[in-house]
């Protein structure tokens, strides 16, 4: 289903569960919201590498790894414009209180079409972190299970086919990539892939900072890169979402940093699942330039 709006949106999560559309803030709210010219925002279907741009991201504009990167986490540096989380996350009233210091990290799972027009009106530079399908939905199977807030996944079979129809939280990944790959050149908006990150950090990170008009020495960025690797955020308290409060993620059932890898996918589908995906694929991404790699 493509979602028109915010409140169409609103409406498809109350239908989805409760408990999500809760915490959601109220449509009226998050489309009235005023971005500043320099809010940078951080864009991605869950699971695409979120947390791990935002690392990227914060650690370019702050010129390197600082004592607050290394003392503040993540979630609290960087507030969920649609989320409220019923104050358990304190960036997210700060957003709105507009008391949050400028230049602002902002973080949305909304498509395209969803964010709230201040966005374009003030030519905020926007980047789209976009991941394969298959490695997403094992990677949201997995995360559904630690985190309270989101419907009950059911069993692996289940959860394959809701993500197929598009039937959770935030809608059809399909439509999700290619609203974002549509209008990357009508607006500052940076494209990157998961999947790129991981092959080549250096240059991805480069890329980001460039895009973001910063020029960082290459000490810099090689400290960026080794702070952002999968085994450092894994341990680092601040990325690895131990410090979020366990009623939204509870990484005490599994951990939030569990693979980091592109290709997992294979460990979890079975060969009809994997044709079943395939040929569901084919028919949604016919008409797009859009190409993804499953595997590295
Ligand atoms: P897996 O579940 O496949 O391991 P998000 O932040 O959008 O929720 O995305 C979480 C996914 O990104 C998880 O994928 C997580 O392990 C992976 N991830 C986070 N930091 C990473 C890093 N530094 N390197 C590689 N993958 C990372």
């Amino acid at each position: 289903m493509w979602l028109h709006s915010l409140s169409d949106w609103t409406e498809w999560v109350s239908g989805l569960h409760i408990c999500v559309a809760i915490l959601c803030l109220p449509s009226t709210m998050v489309e009235k919201f005023q971005a500043k010219a320099d809010d940078i925002l951080i864009a991605t279907y869950p699971k695409a590498g979120t947390t791990w741009m935002i690392e990227i991201m914060d650690s370019i504009r702050q010129g390197g790894i600082t004592k607050e990167i290394t003392t503040i986490p993540s979630h609290e540096r960087t507030p969920f414009l649609e989320l409220s989380s019923m104050g358990t996350l304190p960036a997210g009233k700060s957003l709105y209180a507009s008391d949050m210091p400028s230049p602002r990290l902002v973080k949305t799972h909304l498509p395209f079409q969803l964010v709230p027009q201040s966005f374009w009106d003030k030519g905020c530079k926007v980047i789209y972190v976009a991941r394969n399908a298959k490695d997403i939905l094992v990677s949201y199977f997995f995360f559904h299970k630690i985190t309270p807030i989101l419907p009950h996944a059911g069993t692996w079979d289940d959860f394959f086919e809701s993500f197929l129809s598009g039937n959770v939280v935030w809608g059809s990944w399909f439509d999700h990539v290619t609203g974002w790959w549509d209008v990357r050149e009508k607006h500052q908006i940076l494209y990157v892939f998961y999947e790129d990150i991981l092959q080549d950090p250096m240059r991805e990170v480069e890329r980001v900072a460039r895009f973001l008009g910063h020029t960082l020495d290459n000490g810099t960025i090689q400290e960026i890169v080794k702070h952002t690797s999968f085994n450092m955020m894994k341990d680092n308290p601040m990325t690895n979402f131990s410090r979020m409060p366990t009623c939204i993620v509870d990484v005490r059932i599994s951990p939030f940093m569990r693979k980091g890898q592109v290709g997992d996918w294979k460990n979890h589908f079975t060969v009809a699942q994997n044709q079943r995906f395939e040929e569901e694929y084919r028919r949604r991404m016919a008409k797009t330039s859009l190409r993804f790699r499953t595997e590295l």
